[in-house]
């Protein structure tokens, strides 16, 4: 079971303990694990300016992967992949979900969002109520 599992990553603590559950059963299971960071992208686009501003956003989703790939490695897990895309994160995560054949995906109930009295955020709920394969949502 779960030959694929796909964490979706924010940088946020919430996101931190999924990424160690989701290493956890990686590990129990001999699981692939994808690990899935959206960068934010510019409403607009076409100029020179939004083309910048796109490319830095990418740098630091860059850098939230790098950041969790480095701790995979640490805990010497055998087959860990990075994906990056930009975008609609909640839509990104679900094409992931879909490309890669993932059977499990653990995500974070909150994220880095300000409204903290919602129970989940958007990008969890919409993941939550579209993919086909169980989810794993870590408080
Ligand atoms: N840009 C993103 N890339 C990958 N995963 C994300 C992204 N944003 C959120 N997530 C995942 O969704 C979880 C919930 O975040 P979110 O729905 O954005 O809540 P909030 O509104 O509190 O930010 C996060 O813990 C993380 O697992
Ligand atoms: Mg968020």
């Amino acid at each position: 079971m779960f030959k694929n599992i796909l964490v979706a990553v924010d940088g946020s603590e919430y996101s931190d303990r999924a990424f160690e559950i989701a290493v956890d059963l990686a590990q129990k299971y001999g699981s692939r694990l994808f690990i899935v960071h959206v960068a934010h992208q510019s409403m607009s686009s076409g100029t020179k300016v939004t083309a910048h501003i796109d490319e830095a956003f990418l740098d630091l989703g860059r850098e939230v992967v790098d950041s969790y790939s480095r701790k995979a490695e640490e805990r010497n897990v055998q087959n860990a992949s990075t994906i990056l895309k930009k975008g609609d994160a909640a839509q990104k995560i679900i094409e992931a979900v879909q490309a890669e054949n993932c059977e499990l995906v653990v995500i974070g109930s909150r994220g880095k969002g300000a409204f903290k009295e919602l129970l989940l955020g958007s990008v969890s709920h919409k993941v939550t109520n579209h993919v086909k394969c169980p989810v794993l949502v870590v408080r």
